[in-house]
């Protein structure tokens, strides 16, 4: 079922990690100063956290691929934001913005209004800031308030590094030790950032201790690591496809990002990472991709999820095309994102043919013989559109440049650029 009209060949490199810019952004406007971001993904998310920045009085740059960044003169006053599509900036400007005590709007697209906010806005009203949101959604509201800002101790219940690092930005300003427990295994590419400042944080697995109010005197000079998360579509159509061997240089492979790898190689995977070295406190490494056959189902625990969270719908796409059952447990929160990715991903597989059930929380997908080629239904979510793409190519169906559909711009920009880069026809 597999097609042999493809394979994939290179040497490449991809933009810079998202997650690690909107946060390298934020700091940029916290360390008033001129800064340089090299390997700044263009991408459409990150681009939501520069212009509100901007709009505070943050200038910027862009050369070809990296910006220069002049926050000398930002200041922060009532206003009303727009994050656009972006959950991120929403939440990690939603623990920024209370910070500062301002009066401030959070508003943002039709689809991010419909996402939860209560995770990030119960939190804070818990530590006295005044904001409240509309059932639950954007647009939030944050008011002045005289209240004496004072430390916490806050214990995180759900596993999300949005609201992680929302947190921690609300910390910088309080003039205390503030500590976060609980579900702190997730991304820690803020907890990096600020170490590497030498700014006083400190963590283990079980707890996070931050001072405020600590000025941090380097301006910025970070050369961004390639995107795991981007890398992830490319890793899988080499596996699946005969031929293939990539190499995808200066990734970012935080341990905290690693679980589609890890399941992948579980599966039997030829993935390995090499050259590993350490870069402003993140684990960097080129990953190596060959074709690789007989992969088996697995299964993936619940909490393994976080790790691989962004990752599900590609590595459904893997499973498919895989021998035996494979079960990710656990898998509530991708109702959240983009779009409802379960319904999405359900619904793709559906209409290709291929056996996948949801029941208590879990996805199972059961491979078949044979799949089918079909249009992709996006449902407006990057991480859906990618995967169906790469499903699309396995089965024979290279989507070149024929197409309407964009909204891998919020993520991976030159998505298609690189796919037509890596994608050699054999006959
Ligand atoms: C992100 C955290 C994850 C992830 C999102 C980016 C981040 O969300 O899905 O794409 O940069 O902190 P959750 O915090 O909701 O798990």
């Amino acid at each position: 079922m597999i097609s042999d009209n493809f394979k994939i060949i290179g040497d490449i490199s991809l933009p810079g990690d998202k997650s690690i810019a909107h946060r390298v952004l934020l700091l940029s406007a916290f360390i008033k100063g001129q800064h340089t971001i090299q390997n700044f993904p263009n991408n459409e998310d990150v681009f939501a956290t520069l212009l509100i920045l901007n709009q505070y009085g943050l200038n910027y740059y862009l050369n070809d691929d990296s910006i220069d960044i002049d926050s000398c003169n930002i200041s922060f006053k009532d206003s009303e934001i727009d994050c656009n599509e972006s959950g991120t900036t929403a939440r990690l400007m939603c623990g920024y913005l209370s910070g500062l005590n301002i009066n401030c709007i959070i508003k943002g697209s039709e689809s991010l209004s419909k996402r939860p906010m209560s995770r990030i806005v119960n939190p804070l009203r818990e530590f006295g800031v005044d904001i409240d949101c509309n059932n639950g959604m954007l647009p939030i509201r944050i008011k002045k308030t005289n209240k004496i800002k004072t430390q916490f101790n806050y214990r995180l219940d759900l596993p999300s590094a949005q609201i992680k690092s929302a947190i921690i930005f609300y910390a910088l300003s309080i003039d205390a030790e503030s500590s976060i427990e609980g579900k702190i295994q997730t991304r820690d590419h803020l907890e990096l950032l600020l170490s590497y400042l030498k700014y006083p944080i400190k963590m283990n697995n079980k707890q996070i201790l931050i001072k405020g109010n600590h000025k941090i005197s380097n301006n910025l000079n970070i050369n961004l690591p390639g995107d795991i998360s981007s890398a992830s579509f490319l890793i899988a159509a080499a596996i699946l496809l005969k031929d293939s061997n990539l190499i995808i240089r200066n990734i970012c492979v935080n341990p905290h990002r690693m679980g589609f790898v890890k399941q992948l190689i579980k599966m039997g995977a030829k993935i390995r990472l090499i050259n590993k070295r350490q870069h402003y406190g993140e684990l960097i490494a080129d990953i190596k991709v060959e074709h690789s056959m007989n992969l088996v189902g697995v299964v993936v625990e619940e909490t393994d999820v976080p790790s691989m969270i962004d990752e599900i719908p590609i590595f459904c796409v893997v499973a498919a095309f895989s021998i035996g059952r494979t079960e990710i447990k656990g898998i509530k929160e991708l109702k959240h994102k983009e779009s409802d990715r379960i319904t999405a991903i359900i619904k793709n597989f559906s209409e290709m043919g291929t056996d996948i059930k949801h029941t208590n929380n879990n996805l199972l997908i059961s491979p078949k013989k044979k799949m089918y080629n079909t249009s992709i239904n996006s449902f407006n979510d990057h991480r859906i559109f990618m995967s169906f793409y790469i499903a699309n190519l396995v089965l024979g169906q290279f989507y070149s440049d024929k197409l309407e559909d964009n909204c891998y711009r919020k993520s991976f920009i030159n998505f298609i650029e690189v796919m037509q880069k890596v994608v050699c026809e054999k006959f």
